[in-house]
């Protein structure tokens, strides 16, 4: 298997609770807070362990809350290098509704972090070899300008190692701008690339062609949620639909999916297997409550339903 390296650049600390009944202007009584390291990067690299395997998560952390983050990767058993700024670690809040059943995310902005401070994981890119998958997902914190994600693959590429990137916005356009080996937009973060916020499925198909047909990326992930994902790469063009569950919650699910797909990339999967033990993943992430990641059991279940489920090729043009 080859080395994954993941990069959390603006972690949180994911405090989950629930709640009777929410309403304005009371005080409310939650449940005892669930305390998880979160941030794009590291839950791909949670979600590694949970399926059994080996990844570093590289973060930023700083001050009381960033200890705190660290030692909750501590508890996690990962493998993580800690790279320490000034600002103080941001705390998320994910609260459950019992008497509806609905989750209210509150992310914070997170810390600005200064060009010192985010240089190093820079550095530790520079590294990386060709045998080496790296992984950046989650938001940039305030003082990280967007060009980094260009700057980034431009490492990655002099290294001729492989850029994974689950970003949105202006470092994913930084990012494609440069070349990357894999992208995983959901549907509206696609939309957003196009200027589109109603993006139709034809306009999926022509944005993630012309994505592939420039040399941007090697392959396309577009997660689609329940509805599965469409994977394009230079030969192919197919939609994986995802097994039919009943959700319990879907937080989580998109890392999830990216740790699978990397997972079986970094054993020497092509695009399409990887995909669909990605789909089973996202999938085995919504049947956990809360902020819960994939497990192994309910993913191997899941990932024969998705081989026996026909992938469907589209039509090319
Ligand atoms: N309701 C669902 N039922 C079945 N599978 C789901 C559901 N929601 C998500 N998934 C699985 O998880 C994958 C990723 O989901 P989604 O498209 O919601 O990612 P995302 O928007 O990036 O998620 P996140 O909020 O974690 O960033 C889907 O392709 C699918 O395999
Ligand atoms: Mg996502």
């Amino acid at each position: 298997m080859n080395r994954i390296i993941t990069f959390t650049f603006n972690p949180a600390i994911d405090k989950s609770t629930t709640i009777g009944h929410l309403v304005p202007e009371k005080k409310l009584a939650c449940s005892p807070p669930v305390f998880e390291p979160g941030g794009g990067g590291v839950n791909v690299s949670r979600a590694i362990r949970n399926l059994g395997e080996h990844s570093t998560a590289v973060y930023l952390s700083g001050g009381y809350t960033g200890r705190f983050f660290s030692s909750l990767i501590e508890k996690e058993h990962l493998d993580a290098i800690n790279v320490t700024i000034s600002g103080k670690t941001r705390e998320n809040l994910v609260v459950m509704d019992v008497s509806t059943g609905q989750q209210y995310r509150f992310g914070m902005p997170g810390p600005t972090v200064s060009e010192k401070e985010w240089r190093p994981c820079l550095d530790i890119i520079g590294k990386s070899s060709v045998d080496d998958f790296i992984v950046v997902s989650g938001s940039l914190p305030p003082g990280m300008p967007a060009e980094i994600m260009g700057e980034i693959a431009a490492i990655v590429k002099k290294r001729r190692a492989r850029l994974i990137v689950d970003v949105a916005g202006k470092p994913l356009e930084y990012a494609l701008q440069e070349g990357v080996y894999l992208i995983k937009p959901n549907l509206s973060e696609l939309g957003a690339y196009i200027g589109d916020p109603g993006i139709t499925e034809t306009e999926v198909y022509q944005a993630t062609r012309q994505i592939i047909n420039r040399g941007q990326s090697a392959a396309v992930v577009v997660s689609i949620g329940a509805s599965g994902c469409i994977l394009v790469t230079k030969d192919e063009q197919v939609m994986i639909p995802a097994p039919l569950v009943k959700p319990v919650s879907t937080v989580g699910a998109g890392d999830s999916m990216l740790a699978g797909i990397v997972l079986k990339l970094s054993k020497g999967a092509g695009f399409l297997g990887a995909v669909r033990y990605g789909i089973a993943c996202g999938t085995a992430a919504t049947l956990r409550p809360g902020t819960a990641l994939c497990h192994i059991d309910d993913v191997e279940k899941l990932f024969q339903q998705v081989l026996n489920n026909a992938s469907v090729t589209m039509a090319t043009w």
